[in-house]
């Protein structure tokens, strides 16, 4: 008895202390818009390639995400984030059931929520599929006040997570004051059309790109605000799957002190990886289709623009400065950063250790410097790869980072089965149905 007063004691207090720590209230207001710290910073941590869901039959799956659970309060517990970016592949969606397949969003935000901290996501090709697709999980997400998810170009071909955030001074009191910072967001879709088959039977591919009606979506809405603000505000991408530009970076060679990081997937897997230049979808027939050409057009001639983010290979991690035309391209990068972040779940394929990337976003030096710093914080509590994203980003000599590898501490992939009715293997990029 005395031992249950004394643990409720011990529980309350570790409650309130969390909470206290978190310096956040009930009263935090997600709808208003996000701004930088009194101190002029503002922090972003990117969770990437979560992949919850997979194989709830066997005994791994469940065990996988409770993991990915730990790294997620291994990474908070460490950094203190304004916003947590879920930069796709949150879910594996060719293993999730109908009626509870959305039910994982809550697992993923549920250390999010308790620390009072607000979110931003991109869908990934295996986010949508043919039980599980961006419009039910956001519909999941926006259940939680938390969540700053938004779908705000609509159409059968644009995806969901198509949106932008502005970040504020937190002197600007109005909502007509210039945003400081811009965070984009782009859907580039890819996995399977939610609850289709065709006159086969078979699932219906999705495009595995940034679509064009989102491109020009993004060049007027971002010609707008320029407009309305009378200036270039700098800003911060995300999607889940890289462009094109990232393999030809790739090809052109990254340097383990100049673009620090690991560089384990290559080739690596591109937007538009798998279909023909004609639209057909025929991963056998053509490997790239060019269909990315118009969103990298549109990422590079955007003034203000520092860096974009993607995730989906889970054995790259570096940054890499985008300048000049490379062999191959037709477009120049002009000095845009490209950055792969941290494989952050159990779940999804590689045993690289687990992470996630911090963006550090200072006010005086994205004015006067037009840089960002970024860092990747592991599961075990080391930092990698921190660098800064100034203007001798690609020239500058940091360490290398080491290619540490790390397993489930509680999964037994012993036995793996497929999904009760049907036959499956599982797949790099998809699902493959044999
Ligand atoms: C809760 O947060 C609001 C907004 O940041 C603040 O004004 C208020 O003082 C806080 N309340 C407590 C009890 O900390
Ligand atoms: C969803 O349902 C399946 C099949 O009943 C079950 O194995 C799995 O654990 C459920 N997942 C969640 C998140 O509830
Ligand atoms: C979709 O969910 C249903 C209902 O749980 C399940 O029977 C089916 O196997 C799933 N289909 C696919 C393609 O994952
Ligand atoms: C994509 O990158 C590859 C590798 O560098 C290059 O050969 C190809 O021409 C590029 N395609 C386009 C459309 O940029
Ligand atoms: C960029 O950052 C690196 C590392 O902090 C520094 O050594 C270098 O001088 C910086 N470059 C400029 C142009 O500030
Ligand atoms: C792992 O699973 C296999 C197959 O179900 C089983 O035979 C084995 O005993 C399990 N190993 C451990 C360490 O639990």
């Amino acid at each position: 008895m005395k031992f249950v007063l004394l643990a409720v004691a011990f529980f309350a207090t570790l409650s309130l202390q969390r909470s206290v720590r978190y310096a956040r209230n009930e009263s935090t207001d997600f709808t208003a818009p996000l701004q930088f710290r009194k101190d002029g910073t503002f922090q972003i941590s990117i969770l990437e390639d979560l992949h919850f869901g997979e194989n709830a039959w066997d005994t791994w799956g469940p065990q996988q995400d409770i993991n990915s659970v730990k790294v997620i309060n291994k990474v908070l517990d460490a950094e203190h984030p304004e916003l947590v970016v879920l930069n796709g592949d949150l879910i594996t969606g060719e293993n999730t059931f109908l009626e509870n397949s959305t039910k994982y969003v809550d697992q993923i935000v549920g250390p999010l929520v308790e620390r009072g901290l607000s979110w931003a996501s991109t869908y990934g090709n295996h986010d949508h599929s043919f039980n599980v697709t961006g419009a039910t999980i956001l519909a999941r997400e926006r259940r939680w006040p938390n969540a700053r998810t938004r779908q705000m170009v609509t159409g059968d071909d644009a995806g969901i997570s198509n949106y932008y955030l502005p970040v504020h001074d937190p002197a600007c009191t109005s909502s007509d004051c210039a945003p400081e910072l811009i965070l984009w967001f782009f859907d580039s879709r890819g996995g399977w059309r939610y609850q289709q088959k065709d006159a086969n039977g078979n699932k219906v591919g999705q495009p595995d790109w940034v679509d064009v009606g989102v491109v020009n979506w993004f060049t007027q809405t971002n010609a707008e605000l320029t407009n309305k603000h009378q200036k270039t505000i700098p800003s911060l991408a995300f999607v889940h799957i890289p462009t094109n530009a990232s393999l030809a970076l790739q090809e052109a060679g990254v340097d383990g002190h100049k673009q620090p990081g690991i560089d384990d997937d290559a080739p690596l897997a591109q937007q538009a990886q798998g279909w023909c230049p004609d639209g057909r979808d025929d991963g056998d027939a053509c490997s790239y289709g060019g269909q990315d050409v118009p969103f990298m057009q549109a990422l590079t001639t955007t003034p203000g623009l520092l860096a974009v983010f993607s995730g989906h290979d889970h054995g790259d991690t570096w940054c890499y400065k985008w300048d000049g035309v490379l062999p191959g391209m037709t477009v120049a990068g002009r000095g845009l950063n490209v950055c792969f972040g941290q494989h952050t779940g159990y779940g999804g394929y590689g045993s690289w250790e687990r992470g996630a990337r911090q963006v550090l976003v200072t006010r005086d030096k994205l004015r006067e410097e037009k840089a960002v710093d970024t860092w990747i914080r592991l599961e075990s509590g080391n930092v990698v790869g921190r660098v800064s994203l100034n203007a001798t980003y690609g020239q500058d000599k940091y360490p290398a980072t080491p290619n540490t590898k790390t397993s489930c501490p509680t999964c037994n992939y012993t036995s793996v089965t497929p999904m009760p009715g049907t036959k499956r293997r599982r797949s790099r990029h998809g699902p493959v149905d044999t």
